[in-house]
């Protein structure tokens, strides 16, 4: 599933966390790439453990945390803190999948899902779409500011180059508590059906049911 998340940092947070990036020092984004993505990655990187990226790192995440659609969509257990990167004229990513297996402070981490969010206005660059292909084809993904993209760390995807202007975006991984794609879209769907079915007709007896239904099938799948 392929699911944008709007609106999770607000202009002004957007504005502040773009102004802190112009002023840092990055590095070449290889230093995080395994060895095959590192032969097709050509952007830059604020380095993992640099104090800036921590401080906009912690930002994001609590932003992501307080997203009603982003937790009922990723079901997360863990987000890994947040990086940036840098595309500037002529840098691109190339086609691939992102490593399984994520190390930070707090442990391992298995990459079920990625997490795009741009920081960057669409405007400011040409080119830079993130091109993420599933089993319906492949969808360019260019988002307002303070916008961002979920998708599953099992797909293959790119960066365009950029022709034009320079694209600033943070990134993460998450491990869901519901591992399989299908399972999680499941539970997302119902979830959305039921809120839409209690905002209709809260009393209806029906929201009780198949509220019950949604957390016994968490219940099952959920892995901590
Ligand atoms: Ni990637």
């Amino acid at each position: 599933m392929l699911l944008e998340i709007p609106a999770v940092l607000s202009p002004a947070q957007v504005s502040d966390v773009r102004a802190r990036l112009a002023a840092a020092e990055w590095i070449d984004g290889r230093a995080t790439a395994g060895p095959q993505s590192a032969r097709v990655k050509d952007n830059q990187q604020l380095p993992e453990d640099h104090p800036l990226a921590r401080d906009l790192g912690r930002l994001i995440v609590d932003a992501l945390q307080q997203q009603p659609l982003f937790v009922a969509a990723a079901l997360p257990l863990k987000i890994f803190p947040p990086l940036f990167n840098r595309y500037a004229e002529g840098h691109a990513f190339g086609n691939h999948v992102d490593n399984a297996i994520r190390y930070a402070s707090g442990g391992a981490l298995r990459t079920d899902l990625s997490l795009t969010l741009f920081i960057s206005e669409p405007a400011d660059y040409n080119g830079g779409e993130l091109m993420v292909e599933d089993t319906y084809g492949v969808h360019a993904v260019k988002l307002p500011a303070g916008h961002a993209i979920l998708y599953p760390s099992t797909s293959l995807h790119h960066v365009r180059p950029v022709t034009r202007g320079c694209r600033v975006a943070s990134f993460s991984w998450i491990q869901s508590m519901v591992r399989s794609d299908a399972d999680r879209a499941l539970i997302f769907d119902l979830d959305t059906a039921i809120q839409r079915l209690a905002g209709e007709a809260p009393h209806h007896p029906a929201v009780v049911s198949l509220t019950g239904v949604y957390h016994n099938l968490l219940r099952r799948w959920a892995e901590m």
